[in-house]
């Protein structure tokens, strides 16, 4: 068949598909409205002949009317003659509307008894009688009548063939736009996970995109690592220097002023070692296992408490779910530290649904401001405070939990609660294990 390389062609095709369908469905109604007016002739006809034939009998003497019948059967119509009063069964309901088309005809007796009692064996036959004058009856035999459902009543037929057409355009469409859906598919995964290339086919225009989508994404790779190998050259490079410093401190005789330069220092390694780790990103490469998330959750919670902070689980307690299970411990234990350190009171909640599963993590606390709650999960981002506050912490925490959520396919939302505090509601979708 023939495919244009084209959008513009390929949607071209498809119009002119659908303007072919409905040419193909106009001539079939054409030639069905031509039977109709042929029936009507039909139709026209054998009510005149019935009609002619009904009023030769009543003038013939009642002995010869038998003969007289035979002799006018002919053609599609089978006459014969029945005496007075001859019980004529009532008219059959499926027949009615052949019975008006009959009767409609010019000069139809229109006072006489008609009725068409039943089918014959074959279908197109139809019995029925009509009585004379005299109370003597005319019974007949119509054979070859053509009676089907017309189709040419305007309104249905119009809705059939824009049905069909719609159909078949609708399904070359869907045909047409395919490339382009599998490659919003890939350009929603770009920057989460590793790189997928964009096949480079369908219509030429979804080729370009192609194209021009895979080089977007090779530069952005090569802009993040360029990025993440410079600040990872400077942390690291940062360290000795810094332990120079502490070994000079060393030296201070001012021994108030000594403590805090060295207190300094070993915040600065701890936020360097906190960097390093956020670009090393361990966890990209952890496999996915089905583990028991409700075991994980209660023995996080234990192994931060120990003995001290009270936390709060609630959920079930055993739930099978697949997971990066060192990933997700990363991402509680940061919301759980955040807790602790910007809040009180920590509660984890599971909620086992039946395409994801839902952790919350929640706590009593200022919560953050509506503004800053889409900034709070960007790398190095503090809110104007926490920086003065003597908490640690670089502003990785969140982005980290972002990341590794975000990885596989789940979602992070945050929330105030009522009463203050925050409420961080993770979902992770249910994946089959590839
Ligand atoms: N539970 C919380 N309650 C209030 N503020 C929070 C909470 N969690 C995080 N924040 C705010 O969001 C900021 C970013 O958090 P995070 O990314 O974990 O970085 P860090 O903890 O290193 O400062 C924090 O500086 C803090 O101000
Ligand atoms: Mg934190």
């Amino acid at each position: 068949m023939f495919w244009p390389t084209g959008l513009s062609g390929r949607v071209s095709i498809v119009v002119l598909v659908a303007i072919g369908c409905v040419f193909a469905m106009s001539a079939v109604f054409y030639v069905e409205a031509e039977n109709y007016t042929r029936d009507k002739e039909q139709f026209a006809r054998i009510g005149e002949r019935l009609a002619v034939n009904a009023r030769v009998l009543s003038f013939v003497a009642i002995e010869k009317r038998a003969e007289m019948a035979r002799t006018l059967s002919a053609g599609d119509i089978t006459i014969s003659w029945l005496p007075a009063d001859t019980h004529i069964q009532p008219q059959a309901e499926d027949l009615l509307d052949i019975r008006d088309r009959i009767i409609q005809t010019q000069g139809f007796p229109l006072d006489t008894h008609f009725t068409l009692v039943t089918r014959a064996e074959s279908v197109s036959d139809v019995v029925g009688a009509m009585q004379l004058a005299d109370r003597s009856v005319m019974a007949f035999i119509i054979s070859g009548l053509k009676d089907r459902p017309y189709i040419t009543r305007g309104l249905f037929s119009a809705l059939m063939v824009s049905g069909i057409v719609l159909l078949v355009a609708v399904a070359l469409i869907r045909v047409v736009s395919l490339p382009l859906r599998s490659l919003a598919h890939v350009a929603d995964t770009i920057g989460r996970g590793p790189e997928i290339q964009v096949s480079e086919d369908g219509p030429r225009e979804v080729r370009y995109l192609a194209r021009a989508i895979n080089s977007m994404q090779e530069r952005i790779n090569q802009l993040i690592s360029d990025r993440t190998l410079a600040l990872a050259a400077v942390s690291h490079d940062l360290r000795t220097p810094l332990s120079r410093l502490r070994l000079r401190a060393g030296f201070i005789e001012d021994m108030e002023l000594q403590k805090e330069i060295e207190a300094d220092a070993i915040e600065m390694e701890a936020m360097l070692n906190e960097v390093l780790s956020f670009l090393a990103d361990k966890n990209s490469r952890e496999a996915k296992s089905k583990i028991d998330l409700a075991d994980l959750l209660k023995a996080i919670i234990a192994e931060v408490s120990a003995g001290r902070d009270h936390i709060l689980y609630s959920g079930p307690e055993h739930y099978h779910f697949t997971v990066r299970p060192l990933a997700l411990k990363r991402v509680i234990l940061n919301l759980i530290d955040n807790a602790l350190k910007y809040a009180t009171q920590p509660e984890i909640v599971l909620i086992p649904g039946h395409r994801a599963a839902i952790i919350v993590v929640k706590d009593k606390g200022p919560g953050i401001s509506h503004q800053e709650v889409k900034r709070v999960m960007t790398p190095f981002y503090r809110i104007e405070g926490s920086r003065s506050r003597a908490t640690g912490g670089v502003g990785l925490g969140l982005a980290i939990v972002a990341r590794e959520v975000e990885r596989d396919g789940g979602t992070v939302a945050l929330s105030n609660r009522e009463g203050g505090g925050l409420k961080v509601k993770i979902t992770l979708p249910l994946e089959e294990l590839s």
